[in-house]
Formats: structure tokens, sequence, C-alpha cells
């Protein structure tokens, strides 16, 4: 079989760029190596940028968001004892971000994929890229043990860190960069109402703490931990202990805890490959690039990546211009860089390093003094965290 451009990967990079894809006349496949229900229990961001949400609405996913979701003008970082917050709307002329879980935005592609009718091959085993330096790409796949091939002008790798398509490029063709972090967060979702209406984000002695949110009667918790911690050595009444040992007094005080329904560690890590584009290959989302938590990044550089390649791709098809395509690497790249160097910055700040100087000591706490004594330093950080401009 053959369709224009075959898509790796069915999480939300692999899914929003085949639906704007599909919405422009351009026919894809997916092809996903696990099961619809494996994809939608992976508990993984919540928050949005406005250019994300911007970018769900034009596609015309954004409908049960706008209803559901909600909308923060600012968030908290609590340090010393201290409550401060950071007026993210007040600093970026108006700009907002949005709690909206990654699992509901993947359920709401997902709807809208099977709606267009468009192939998605879940449960696709030993997806291959083949001559994408070629004019002529293709891809091969096993499927209830009989292999299949589809030929194809393009191939979007949107297949996560662990993938196929940036493992099948030549190692000399490619440059990486990697900082890994001694440290991971263990979270928790759990049935009870947040506790304040913005996140939480907390530096103290015993390590950093997030309070955030799926709803007004849901919550997400992270603390760090050792990366030697297990998810069985922390009992849900640890877990919110530890919460409390690094709010301020206030927060702490206001916590409602109840039983957790899903804890998780994750490793935190900053990678990125360079470039982006192989011939008729391109990497997009956590397939090109990782970031720590922190900066709530990882999903949305997965989006902006996909609106520079969709546009790359329309006016490939629709103007005969391959400018657009020849940029992808390029501009995603760029944007990319600064969403790491964020995301590394407000993780430096807000953990506690295992070895961490007293000087090192000195210079986050001065950090986090300045942060929140400077409407510059402020606005510096609103308006990444709202979202760099595309
Ligand atoms: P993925 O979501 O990884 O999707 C890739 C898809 O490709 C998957 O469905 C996978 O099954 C499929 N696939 C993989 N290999 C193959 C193959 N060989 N053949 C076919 N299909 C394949 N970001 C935040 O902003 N905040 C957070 O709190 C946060 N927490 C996270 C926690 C964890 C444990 C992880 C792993 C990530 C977290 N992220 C977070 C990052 C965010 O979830 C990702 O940036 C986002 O999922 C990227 O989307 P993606 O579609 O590029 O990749
Ligand atoms: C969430 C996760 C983050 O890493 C973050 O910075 C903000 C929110 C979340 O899961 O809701």
């Amino acid at each position: 079989t053959r369709t224009r451009v075959v898509i790796i990967g069915a999480g939300p990079s692999g899914l929003l760029l085949g639906q704007i894809l599909t919405r422009a006349g351009i026919d894809n496949v997916i092809l996903e190596n696990r099961a619809p229900d494996y994809v939608l229990a992976r508990v993984r961001a919540g928050l949005l940028e406005q250019g994300t949400t911007d970018l769900l609405d034009a596609t015309g996913v954004g409908e049960r968001m706008r209803r559901e979701g909600l909308v923060h003008h600012g968030l908290a970082l609590t340090f010393n004892g201290e409550k401060h917050r950071i007026d993210l709307s007040g600093t970026t002329g108006g700009r907002t971000v949005m709690i909206y879980g990654q699992t509901e935005v993947t359920r709401d592609l997902m709807d809208a994929r099977k709606a267009s009718g468009a192939t998605t091959v879940y449960e696709a085993e030993a997806v291959a890229p083949h001559d994408f330096d070629s004019a002529h790409p293709r891809v091969t796949y096993v499927k209830d043990g009989v292999t299949h091939e589809i030929d194809c002008d393009f191939i979007a790798g949107c297949d996560g860190y662990h993938g196929v398509s940036r493992a099948s490029v030549p190692e000399r063709s490619i440059q990486t960069f990697e900082r890994v972090y001694p440290f991971g967060w263990l979270g928790i979702l759990a049935e009870v109402p947040p506790v304040d209406h913005e996140l939480v984000y907390a530096n103290s002695p015993r390590g950093f703490a997030l309070c955030t949110m799926r709803s007004n009667a849901r919550s997400r918790y992270y603390v760090q931990c050792p990366l030697t911690d297990r998810v069985e050595d922390w009992s849900d009444q640890r877990f919110w202990d530890e919460v409390r040992l690094r709010v301020d007094p206030e927060t702490a005080a206001a916590i409602t805890t109840g039983p957790s329904f899903e804890k998780s560690i994750a490793p935190l890590r900053s990678f990125v490959a360079e470039p982006l584009r192989f011939g008729r290959m391109f990497l997009v989302g956590d397939a090109a690039h990782i970031v720590p938590p922190t900066g709530a990044k990882g999903l949305n550089l997965a989006v902006s990546d996909v609106r520079y390649l969709s546009q790359g791709l329309i006016e490939h098809y629709h103007e005969k211009s391959d400018a657009a395509l020849e940029a992808y690497s390029g501009r995603a790249l760029a944007r990319i860089w600064k969403a790491v160097r964020f995301s590394w910055w407000m993780t430096t700040m807000l953990h506690r390093f295992p070895d961490q100087t007293p000087f090192d000591q000195k210079i986050q706490e001065t950090d986090l003094a300045y942060l929140v004594s400077s409407e510059a330093a402020m606005t510096s950080m609103a308006e990444n965290y709202v979202g760099l401009p595309s």
C-alpha cells in the first residue's frame, strides 16, 4: 500500500500531526506498537501552554478542553516557609496556561481520528523505517503475524524517547546532548480537591515538591526522590507526610489527603538530538528531545514541533514549496533549546542535589530571592512558563 506520510507513534505528537494532515487533505497512516488502552493509561503531563491550546482549538479538538480545562493566571513558589505568587498573566500581556491532562488530550485526538476515518494500526510490531535517504521511503511492520509494507513520501518519527525512528539513523549523522539528574519524581493521583487554585512549586531542605491538579476534584502531587527508591517504599501516608514537610506551613495545613490511585517514579533528564531531519524522515517530540518535567515543557514542545512540521508538509503539498520543510529542523531546535534551558534552570533552582556545596546552596537561595523580588526576573520566568512565541 501507499500513503503520503507514515507517522510512527500514536502519542500526542503522532495523533496531532495526523489530525492536522487529515484536515488538510493529506493522507497518512499511524503505526503504534501498543494498544489504545495502554496509550491512554500512561499518566504524564498536565499543563498546556496557550500556544498548545490554540493549536488544539484550530485542529478542531479543543471543545471538551475548553469546557473541562482549568485556566491559570499564576503560580506559587514556596521556600523558607513562605509562599510567593508569580503573576503569569500580568507580566505577559494576559497570557495563561491550562490544566488539562495529557490523557484527556490523547483521548480527544483518538476520538477525532476515529471520526475522520483515517487509518491507525495499533499493536503494530517490528515497525521499521527504510530508505528515508532516498526519494522512496518505506515503512514495514508486522501485524497478527503478517508483514506489511507502506510506501510513502515522508516518515514522521513521533515514537518517543525509546522509539525506532531515532535509533534507525546512522550514528555519524546525528549528534546528541544529554544531562541526567541524580534524582527522580515520585508522583501520585488522588481523588481530592487541590490545595490551592493554582500550582505550588516547593524548594525545601528535604527536596522539591509540586502540588498540581487534574480538575477541581482530582489532585496530582510530586516529590523529588532518590533514583534508588521504589514505589513500594512509599505508602500513601509517607507520601503525604513528606509533601507537607516540603511546603510552607499554611499550604501544609490546607492539603486534603486521600488514597492514591496512581503512583509512579520518573527519572529526570535533558536530552536533545540534532538535526531533526534525515532525508525524508523527521523526528518529532520525545523522539528528538526530553526535558525534566519541572518546567512542564515536554508535551508543549512536542506540540510546537508538530506545528512547524505540519506547516512544512502542508506547504509541500499545497504550495509546492519546500522552504518550511527545509526550515523545520532549525526552527524547531531554536525553540527546543530555549525550553531545555528553562527546564534545566527550574530543575536546578528547585531541587536538592546530592553533591550540592554550601556555595551552590547560597546561589540557589539567591536565585529564588531575586526571582520573587524583581519584576524583570518574574517576567522572564513567566514568559518562558506560558510558552515563548513560535
Ligand atoms: P510519547 O507520548 O512517548 O508517544 C510515543 C508513542 O510512540 C507511544 O504511544 C509509544 O507507544 C509509541 N512507540 C514507541 N516506540 C514505537 C515503535 N517502535 N513503533 C511504533 N510505535 C512506537 N511532560 C510534562 O510536561 N509534564 C509532566 O509531568 C510529564 N511527566 C512525564 C512522566 C513520564 C513517566 C514520561 C515518560 C513523560 C512525562 N512528560 C511530562 C513528558 C510528556 O509526557 C511527553 O513530552 C509527551 O508524551 C511527548 O509526546 P510524544 O507523542 O512525542 O511521545
Ligand atoms: C504538572 C507537571 C509538571 O511537571 C509541571 O511543571 C506542572 C504540572 C502536572 O502533572 O500537572
